[in-house]
């Protein structure tokens, strides 16, 4: 049986494509069942309906603040979908204990850092400013601390002397299109049961 997942967006949507498009491999072992956002401007809506993806958007600006209300209706919104497992890609809400706690196991995050290094915002610019020689990105379990979830994989680029946090974005963000679907199908190949030969 396929996993089912939910990729969670604000914006334009490109690891979610990434995603999306290494599911639709045969034998991937898993489908994208639903792309939900925070705002209806996230321009990934537009993209995962094309693909024939189910959407929904969960606007946190109602809740003004209110983050366990918030992160019911997003609870409501994943319900009749049966979703396994949870893809956070560019979801620009931090997420609360007890939400977490409810998909521990079950949902991992891209950051475009080398974590633990550059938790939360600004990371290009931050390695630059550090100096920093090599800059990169990881996908990571989910844990209440954020940005903080054990590491699931990580991929390293150059930081060149002219960059600024456009181009060095830029070159990380090709990485993230990598990373992201290889550690969803590792994740996958871990949790389906094989088939015995004896
Ligand atoms: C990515 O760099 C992601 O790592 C970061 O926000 C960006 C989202 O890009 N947190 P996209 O929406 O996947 O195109």
């Amino acid at each position: 049986m396929d996993l089912r997942v939910a990729i969670f967006i604000s914006g334009g949507g490109s690891n979610m494509v990434s995603l999306v498009t290494a599911m639709q491999e045969p034998d991937f072992g898993a489908v994208p069942a639903l792309v939900l956002a925070n705002s209806s401007d996230a321009g990934g809506l537009q993209k995962a309906a094309t693909y024939g993806i189910p959407t929904a958007v969960v606007d946190h600006r109602p809740f003004k603040g209110d983050r366990a209300a918030f992160e019911a209706s997003l609870q409501d919104a994943l319900a009749p979908h049966d979703i396994d497992l949870i893809c956070l890609a560019g979801f620009m809400r931090v997420l609360t204990a007890g939400f977490i706690s409810q998909w521990e196991g079950r949902m991992m995050n891209i950051h475009p850092s080398l974590l633990p290094k550059y938790k939360g915002l600004h990371t290009h610019q931050r390695a630059i400013d550090a100096g920093d020689k090599v800059a990169g990105c990881s996908v990571h379990a989910v844990t209440a601390e954020l940005d903080g979830g054990p590491l699931l994989g990580q991929t390293q680029v150059p930081v060149l002397p002219d960059d600024t946090a456009e181009t060095l974005a830029a070159r990380v963000l090709v990485e993230e299109h990598r990373l992201y679907p290889e550690v969803l199908r590792a994740f996958v190949t871990d949790l389906t049961p094989r088939s015995s030969n004896g």
